[in-house]
């Protein structure tokens, strides 16, 4: 066999997971809440007024639905995967046991694009509510230190203040940050809540009216602008070694989930849509927007800091899954095992963790939120692909195996979610493309100079 195909034993990494020695102490109830709590974000805060008002207009929720289908099909190749094989490390994992060392390890590059340009989108949306809040209560943040060079400033200081302070805490290790999430995840969902409930009241029907003025082709966009808000559920199955009943409680972790914030995704944006004409929605912070324009200017400001709260904690889920990505990398041997030492004292990856944050604050000084979001979309995109297109192989090669979750249909639903998802990659700009083609070249020039002579199991052979 070609040293690039060769693949991890499934058996294997079953029988390696239950000798996990971390704590299995999450239900499906913590793991909802942990998916909520990193998919809810900069797409629901900060894109939906731009989605509405460029894209698709009050048809955003139809571009919500169309997403939402779209990562469903892709939750359910994950909940199979996932309760098959319940160990940390996601599509990349799977496609090591699949479709062999090279495929999986390209997966996993586009991953870093998934979790680490994902950690600077958020934090540069975090960014735009941190600026907009110090404007109205503090003093005017200066243009050059809030803005990249492509906005006309010369750096998003704040942002990159973020990213160091969380890769800060993380580096202290697990314990804290996993508190920390906790608590901003109960402030990010009563901010959702309470602006349900203080916005509903005001929408006018005549608002809705033209529903879709940019047409089918504005929906479309919409939906693929709108992939990023659904990102995050797929994380979960990281915490596979750590759930009590994996098999059972990691299927309904992940679809659960997304079902929760697809409905409070399609309230959000009917309110927002609803309350304002599209046209007005042109921000970076349409919460407070909304709120202000109906009067409520303390509780909008009240939402705001909550925002930002509730945005923190997305950055800091991305930025662990991160460093946990690269750890499982280096254990592999594709990357140097010498970057994974754990911190004697702290018990975290710290020199990896260290390398990531400088890394991702770099990108978000100075690269604009709109180009990073599509770069996550479109290494996203891959990795579902990549796991469909594996939930098709492993059916047919190893039907003996133990499902605890099947997909139903699956000849159905699986080409179902590889269309769908390259139906959205094909709507992402050409620039975005090339970029993506760059990145793997770089990826495949690692893996050969690298990953391909240290790997673990090609080291066993
Ligand atoms: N889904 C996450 C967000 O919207 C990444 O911020």
């Amino acid at each position: 066999m070609l040293k690039i195909f060769r693949t991890k034993s499934i058996a294997d990494m079953v029988v390696n997971s239950e000798k996990t020695e971390l704590t299995r102490s999450l239900t499906y109830i913590d793991l909802i809440f942990m998916g909520v709590g990193v998919i809810v974000g900069t797409g629901i805060f900060v894109f939906t007024g731009i989605g509405a008002a460029q894209f698709a207009g009050p048809a955003l929720m139809l571009s919500f639905v169309i997403s939402g289908v779209t990562c469903a099909f892709a939750a359910l190749a994950y909940a199979e995967l996932a309760s098959m094989v319940p160990i940390a490390g996601s599509a990349y994992t799977y496609t090591y046991a699949v479709l062999g060392e090279l495929v999986a390890w390209i997966v996993g590059w586009a991953l870093v694009l998934e979790y680490s340009i994902a950690a600077a989108a958020v934090a540069s949306g975090w960014s735009q509510y941190v600026v907009s809040i110090f404007g109205t209560f503090l003093f005017a943040i200066p243009e050059y230190l809030q803005k990249t060079p492509a906005d006309g400033g010369t750096i998003n200081l704040p942002a990159v203040l973020l990213v160091l302070i969380l890769t800060f805490i993380l580096y202290r290790g697990t314990k804290e940050s996993a508190k920390i999430t906790r608590i901003l995840v109960i402030i990010k969902l009563a901010v959702v809540f309470v602006f349900i409930a203080l916005a509903a009241p005001y929408i006018k029907v005549a608002n809705w009216d033209p529903f879709m003025p940019f047409g089918m082709k504005g929906v479309i966009t919409g939906a693929s602008f709108a992939f990023f808000a659904y990102l995050g559920f797929d994380l979960i199955a990281n915490a596979s070694e750590e759930c009590k009943n994996p098999k059972r409680d990691l299927p309904i972790g992940i679809l659960g989930s997304l079902v929760v914030v697809t409905i409070l995704y399609i309230v959000v944006t009917a309110i927002m849509t609803g309350v304002l004409p599209y046209s007005q929605l042109n921000t970076g912070a349409p919460i407070t927007t909304v709120l202000d324009s109906i009067g409520y200017r303390f509780g909008s400001a009240l939402l705001g800091c909550g925002i930002i709260f509730g945005l923190t904690a997305v950055v800091l889920v991305l930025l662990y899954s991160q460093t946990r990505l690269f750890l499982a990398m280096a254990r592999d041997g594709l990357l140097p095992v010498s970057i994974a030492q754990i911190h004697p004292k702290y018990k975290s990856p710290s020199l990896l963790t260290a390398i990531t944050g400088v890394l991702i604050a770099f990108v978000v000084g100075f690269v604009q939120l709109e180009v990073l979001a599509e770069l996550v979309n479109i290494g996203t995109l891959f990795a579902f692909i990549a796991a469909s297109v594996g939930v098709l192989i492993l059916r047919i090669k190893n039907p003996e195996f133990h499902r605890p979750f099947k997909c139903p249909f699956p000849y159905v639903i699986m080409p179902l979610a590889i269309l769908s998802c390259g139906f959205l990659v094909i709507n992402l700009r050409k620039e975005t493309w090339q970029f993506f083609i760059v990145w793997v070249v770089i990826g495949l020039i690692i893996y050969f100079g690298y990953g391909r002579q240290h790997s673990k199991i090609g080291n066993k052979e």
